[in-house]
């Protein structure tokens, strides 16, 4: 019997000799670190709903969902009718344009804390604005991040991972940037507090679910102590919702956990899976990007400055307009919710059936995965353990990931982000191919 790499071989040839022509052309074959996989990635010829089909013809349920772009699904009728209606108008006027009116005043209508906003290209472009506006706004550098959170590759944010790393996350950015950074462990009230003590911290920045998507969940009381503690010190709160926003709720996870933040970030779900991002919240931080008539001081001195040749460009504009109209009344982010916890219930009623080690949970759409350690079960879908999951065992993860793909399942990271085009026959086919999954494992002698 063909061991599970071997079949992963076999039936992605197509993408096999793909991969080998990328290498000769991108670092590692690939354009986003995240996608690079070993062998070889694989090749998306088309995706429609919660599913696509690669170059083999092999038809796979995503969970990765435009990394986590595609509350609606791949191909949502309403957003690409959006998107061709857009460009047949002009891709780009180098102008205003009555879209991205549009566009903004749905955002300040949907996100609690909006109260003016700016787009950006890029979930990374908006927590790069995040924090200058921060400083510029309280005239202090110094930015708190929580361990292991994520938002983007610029500068700041990818340095160091935790409290204790002297490496830097990314070589190539200066040492001084250090200098003016503080990471906490998330979690941690009495190491936030210290970190505001000097009353010098320009802005907090968190993944309001946790590391990763909920892959490192976070009690929302801890959110609460952030509010309250940023206020007292004077900082911004930066809620980085370019996951979660549209996501979690219409209003994201700051109307979820009814914690409202000085400034948001949004991209992904926000342009309706086209690139887009922006910065939202307090209008007299956001208008530190106003150029004041007769004021030079100001202009030249105390504002911050913006470009960017794609913002709310009027594809972008059309689809994002169109995804958060649809997504305002709640129905996609209750459907995607819903599967997300089928998904979980039927993963660990499988594992217990298969007296497999391991245990799932989600939050909100987002579902994720322990597997090869004895985890702790959730009483219901969100992980409720005093300890943190551990996700996949070292090794397990990726002949995990080449089963799942033999049987029709892709994964982000030890979990998937859930659209509302995802439904019954997804979860059954995602269970199905669990099932199988484990069978191979325990066939290569991977897993007991
Ligand atoms: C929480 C968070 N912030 C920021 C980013 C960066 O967004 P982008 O990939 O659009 O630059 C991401 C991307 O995955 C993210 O998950």
């Amino acid at each position: 019997m063909p061991s599970i790499l071997e079949t992963f071989e076999a039936l992605h040839a197509t993408s096999k000799s793909m991969a080998a022509r990328a290498a000769t052309v991108f670092p590692s074959g690939v354009t986003h670190d995240a996608r690079a996989f070993e062998p070889f990635p694989i090749y998306v010829e088309r995706a429609e709903g919660g599913r696509k089909w690669d170059v083999d013809g092999n038809e796979i349920v995503d969970y990765i969902g435009g990394h986590g772009a595609l509350l609606l699904g791949h191909n949502r009728p309403e957003v690409i009718e959006a998107v061709h209606g857009a460009l047949a108008r002009g891709t780009h006027f180098g102008s205003s344009h009555d879209l991205e009116i549009a566009w903004g005043e749905q955002v300040l209508k949907m996100v609690p804390c909006a109260e003016r906003v700016r787009f950006t290209s890029s979930g990374t472009e908006a927590t790069m604005m995040a924090l200058r506006l921060a400083r510029a706004y309280t005239g202090r550098e110094r930015v708190v991040k929580l361990a292991d959170h994520f938002h983007g590759w610029h500068d700041v944010v990818v340095g160091r991972l935790g409290p204790d790393d002297a490496r830097p996350h990314s070589i190539g950015v200066p040492e001084g940037f250090y200098d003016a950074l503080t990471i906490v462990p998330q979690g941690d009230v009495p190491a936030l507090e210290e970190a505001l003590s000097g009353r010098d911290v320009a802005a907090v920045i968190l993944e309001p679910t946790g590391a990763h998507w909920g892959t490192e969940p976070l009690p929302a009381s801890y959110l609460q102590d952030l509010r309250r503690l940023t206020e007292e010190a004077g900082t911004v709160m930066v809620m980085d919702e370019v996951i979660t926003g549209f996501r979690m709720a219409p209003g994201g996870a700051q109307e979820r956990y009814g914690v409202t933040p000085d400034l948001s970030t949004h991209a992904k779900i926000l342009a309706g899976g086209l690139p887009g991002g922006c910065v939202t919240g307090r209008a007299d931080i956001v208008s530190m990007l106003e150029m004041r008539e007769g004021d030079p001081d100001w202009n030249s001195k105390r504002r911050v400055s913006h470009q960017g040749t794609f913002n709310a460009n009027p594809a972008s504009a059309a689809a994002g307009l169109t995804a958060l109209g649809i997504i305002e009344d709640g129905t996609p982010v209750r459907r995607a919710d819903a599967t997300a916890s089928a998904i979980v219930g039927a993963l660990n009623a499988l594992f217990a059936e298969e007296s497999v080690p391991g245990s799932a949970w989600a939050v909100s759409s987002m579902w994720h995965f322990n597997l090869g350690y004895d985890a702790p079960v959730p009483a219901e879908v969100e992980w409720d353990a005093a300890e943190p999951p551990r996700g996949v065992a070292d090794g397990l993860m990726r002949p995990l990931r080449w089963a799942l793909f033999n049987h029709g399942v892709d994964l982000m990271g030890n979990g998937g982000m859930v659209s509302s085009a995802h439904g019954d026959a997804e979860v059954a086919d995602t269970v199905a191919g669990f099932r199988a999954a484990i069978g191979d494992l325990r066939a290569d002698g991977l897993l007991s």
